[in-house]
């Protein structure tokens, strides 16, 4: 969801501008992929990095989050959508943890859209905290290095046991992960668009995955149309 502070400069407004339209743009995005039938979302809020921002964009975007769960979590509740997170919550102010622990609790019942909300992520802490977690069951014995298993690794990641992403979009014309799910991304297809986060609306979204429906996913194998030629 990049570009709000680019957006708000834009129109000689302040950045904290721009991520009020930001989390407008969100709640209608997530709404979009519930009702189009998405099993899963995650969306990278605030990453680990973000926290070196000045104190007063940082709690702005904390102030939003608390007013998202605030007045959100009823209407996730009634749109089915279970509500998670992922990310280092330990610098996050507590009452927002509670309110996370909260719309997390309401929600465990919901079957529709599972949304995850990255708070505090970076994938390479995520990947850290695996191996030490590793590390530490085979010093104890509880797990043998010869038996250590992509799909053990996976099981150790934050995300687990939400599948490796299909698709990920990236706004504002920059062409990176910035830290995020770097491992689960490892066959993700990418999409880039130059349109800023605020400006993002259901209908790039249903451009996005119109994209998507016309690649061909082969996970390094060769494509099924040539095989069936040998
Ligand atoms: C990137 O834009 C966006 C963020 C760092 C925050 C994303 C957060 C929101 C959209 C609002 C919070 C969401 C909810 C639902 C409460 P940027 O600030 O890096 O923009 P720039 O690249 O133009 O500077």
């Amino acid at each position: 969801m990049d570009g709000n502070g680019r957006w708000a400069s834009a129109r000689g407004r302040p950045r904290t501008f721009g991520h009020i339209k930001g989390s407008r743009v969100a709640k209608k995005i997530i709404t979009a992929c519930s009702r189009r039938g998405l099993s899963h979302l995650t969306l990278y809020a605030f990453s680990a990095e973000n926290w070196t921002r000045p104190e007063a964009e940082v709690s702005f975007l904390m102030l939003l989050l608390r007013r998202y769960l605030k007045r959100e979590t009823e209407n996730l509740v009634r749109e089915n959508i279970r509500f998670d997170v992922i990310g280092d919550l330990a610098k996050v102010p507590e009452d927002i943890v509670h309110a996370i622990e909260y719309a997390r609790t309401k929600t465990a019942v919901c079957t529709g859209l599972h949304l995850n909300f990255a708070i505090g992520y970076g994938s390479r802490q995520e990947i850290l905290q695996a191996v030490r977690n590793i590390s530490e069951k085979i010093i104890s014995g509880e797990l043998n290095t010869n038996h250590l298993t992509e799909k053990i690794l996976s099981q150790e990641m934050q995300t687990y046991p939400t599948p490796d992403p299909d698709f990920i979009i990236r706004t504002s014309g920059e062409q990176r992960l910035s830290n995020f799910l770097l491992w689960q991304a490892a066959y993700s297809e990418f999409y880039f668009c130059d349109t800023l986060w605020p400006d993002f609306t259901e209908s790039d979204l249903d451009l996005a995955f119109a994209q998507y429906l016309k690649r061909e996913r082969r996970f390094g194998a060769v494509s099924i149309s040539e095989n069936a030629h040998h």
